[in-house]
């Protein structure tokens, strides 16, 4: 499968759905190999599953551009690989095809709408679309809609992840009926990711939320989401789209 993280938004939780959700399928058995593409010049992915890696030589660049080079194995999460980020500009968007048998790609995008982000959408078989569950987030989904929509990507491809949930609150009740009121149950994901203080530690020690905190609600939410986009039942519809 190959799944585009984006949203416009920033901080609304694509880095950390990417490394995640990524292990999620692993741990699950649901991948054999998942490939992590960084494609945000920030870089936080790479920081995150790498933190005392010296400057890469081949990175997300070279991988866009069809450059043969090898992902970085992470450490302690058998199966996951690596595409490294890099600040310089990328040039070439050729997007790959999936490299190993039973794998997932994964592209952890900018906060920011770029060409790339249009030839990738089209790459994509899913795009999933992380927000936090507030006003402002609900008003960039438009936004989104409306880019996807420009330049021909099918509305059912789009699925709506809410990220730092919290179900105690009314302001994230309100605006989860509200996207399933204006999207439908389809397009937005019944599983939610729950706020939890793990998955922010978890970068900071250079882990996924497995290694962290492995009986926190992040495992059991990245393991819930995996299960969910894994189902073989959900992909023909989402090929066919
Ligand atoms: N469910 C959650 N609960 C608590 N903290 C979270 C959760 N998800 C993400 N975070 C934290 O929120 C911050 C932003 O998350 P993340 O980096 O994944 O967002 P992003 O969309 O990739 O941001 P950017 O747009 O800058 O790339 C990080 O510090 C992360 O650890
Ligand atoms: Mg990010």
């Amino acid at each position: 499968m190959r799944v585009l993280i984006h949203n416009q938004k920033g901080g609304v939780g694509k880095t950390t759905t990417a490394a995640n959700l990524g292990a999620a399928l692993l741990r699950g058995r649901l991948a054999r190999h998942v490939v992590l593409a960084d494609l945000d010049p920030q870089m936080h992915l790479t920081a995150m599953l790498t933190p005392a890696r010296s400057t890469p030589d081949w990175t997300v660049s070279d991988w866009l551009a069809g450059r043969p080079g090898q992902p970085v194995a992470i450490e302690g999460e058998k199966g996951l690989l690596l595409v490294p980020g890099t600040d310089a500009p990328v040039q070439n968007v050729a997007p790959q095809p999936d490299t190993f048998k039973k794998s997932w790609t994964l592209i952890d995008s900018a906060p920011a709408w770029s060409d790339h982000t249009a030839v990738l959408s089209h790459w994509a078989e899913i795009i999933l679309c992380p927000l936090e569950p507030d006003f402002l987030g609900l008003s960039g989904v438009s936004r989104l809609l409306m880019r996807f929509a420009e330049i021909g990507v099918p509305r059912a491809r789009l699925r709506f992840l809410l990220c730092r949930y919290s179900a105690r609150l009314s302001v994230h009740r309100d605006v989860r009926a509200k996207l399933v009121e204006r999207l439908g149950p389809e397009l937005v994901l019944p599983v939610t990711v729950r706020s939890s203080v793990r998955l922010s530690e978890a970068p900071g020690f250079g882990q996924t939320i497995f290694r962290h905190a492995p009986a926190s609600t992040g495992c059991a939410d990245y393991t819930a989401l995996a299960r969910l986009l894994a189902r073989p039942a959900a992909q023909p519809s989402l090929r066919s789209a």
